[in-house]
């Protein structure tokens, strides 16, 4: 027969019985273990992805559950409800891997001690939303925008000064992240903020200006004194 084709001797690699099984039996049952695997992987992630389960760490539902529930993405008039994983998880898959990865982190956070209590997550706070605020300002509020976008707004409802700020704000790349800081969850207090302006990052920096001096966007601000003991940031 001389020289077996390329695709027969594919085929026939793939039928020679390995120890037992051939190679094509094994592709299969691995094929099917992994469909079967991916599905479980996936429910797994859209469990996390409920507000029960963000809720069920006693920190988050003393804290952010509470301030959160008072707010209009947790009830409004048209019954449209933003639950946390709406806002912090990204819809595509890459973007979700990543950030689940981190959630961990901070679970282990929790585990090893780091986040066990009021005061632990008072103290970390001005961090945790540091991050949060990086991470939305990075990806243009991507979370905001799978619900919002400045097309949908109509000139003709929303209140002409507002319509015109968005339109701006559209005219100049900004973010929603940008204005509108605090809309869930009260923004971080005193106890969790540098006291020096010397010992913040330069973003850092410019996120608590943003939040410390006075912007319309913004519904309950800290005092800029709770920010900087010595001089005023603004
Ligand atoms: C799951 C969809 C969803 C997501 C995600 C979402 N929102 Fe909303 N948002 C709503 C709904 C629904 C309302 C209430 C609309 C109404 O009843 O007028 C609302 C209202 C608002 C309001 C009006 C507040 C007020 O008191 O009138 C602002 C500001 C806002 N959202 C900003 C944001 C920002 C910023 C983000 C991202 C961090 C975001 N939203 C993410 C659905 C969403
Ligand atoms: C340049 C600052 C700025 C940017 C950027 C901005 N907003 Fe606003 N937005 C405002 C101000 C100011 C108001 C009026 C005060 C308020 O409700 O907080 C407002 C109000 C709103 C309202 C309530 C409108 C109403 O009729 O009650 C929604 C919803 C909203 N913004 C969503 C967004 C979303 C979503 C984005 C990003 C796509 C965004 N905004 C970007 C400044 C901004
Ligand atoms: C409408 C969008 C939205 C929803 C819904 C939302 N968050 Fe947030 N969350 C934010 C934003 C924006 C920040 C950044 C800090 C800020 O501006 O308040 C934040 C910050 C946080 C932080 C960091 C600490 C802090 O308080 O700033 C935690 C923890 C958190 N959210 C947990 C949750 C949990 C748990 C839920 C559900 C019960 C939830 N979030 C629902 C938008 C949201």
């Amino acid at each position: 027969m001389g020289n077996p084709s390329a695709i027969k001797r594919c085929w026939i690699a793939v039928n020679k019985p390995s120890a037992r099984y051939s190679v094509l039996a094994i592709a299969i049952v691995f094929f099917f273990v992994g469909i079967i695997f991916w599905g479980g992987f996936n429910t797994g992630m859209e469990m996390t992805n409920t507000l029960e389960f963000c809720t069920t760490d006693h920190e988050m539902r003393d804290n952010v559950y509470q301030e959160y529930k008072q707010t209009i993405h947790y009830t409004n008039r048209t019954g449209v409800r933003a639950i946390c994983s709406d806002c912090h998880v990204p819809k595509d898959w890459v973007h979700k891997i990543i950030r689940k990865s981190k959630a961990s982190f901070e679970i282990w956070g929790k585990l090893t001690g780091t986040i066990d209590t009021k005061e632990t997550f008072e103290a970390r706070r001005m961090t945790l939303a540091t991050h949060e605020w990086e991470r939305m300002k990075d990806s243009d509020s991507r979370e905001c925008r799978n619900c919002h976008s400045f097309e949908a707004m109509s000139g003709d409802i929303q209140k002409q000064t507002v319509y015109k700020k968005h339109l701006a704000a559209k005219e100049e790349a900004k973010t929603c992240i940008d204005c509108h800081k605090g809309i869930a969850h009260k923004l971080p207090r005193s106890t969790t903020t540098p006291t020096r302006t010397s010992d913040l990052t330069a973003a850092g920096k410019a996120l608590l200006l943003a939040v410390a001096c006075p912007h319309p966007g913004i519904r309950e601000r800290p005092s800029r004194a709770s920010f900087f003991s010595s001089t005023s940031p603004c």
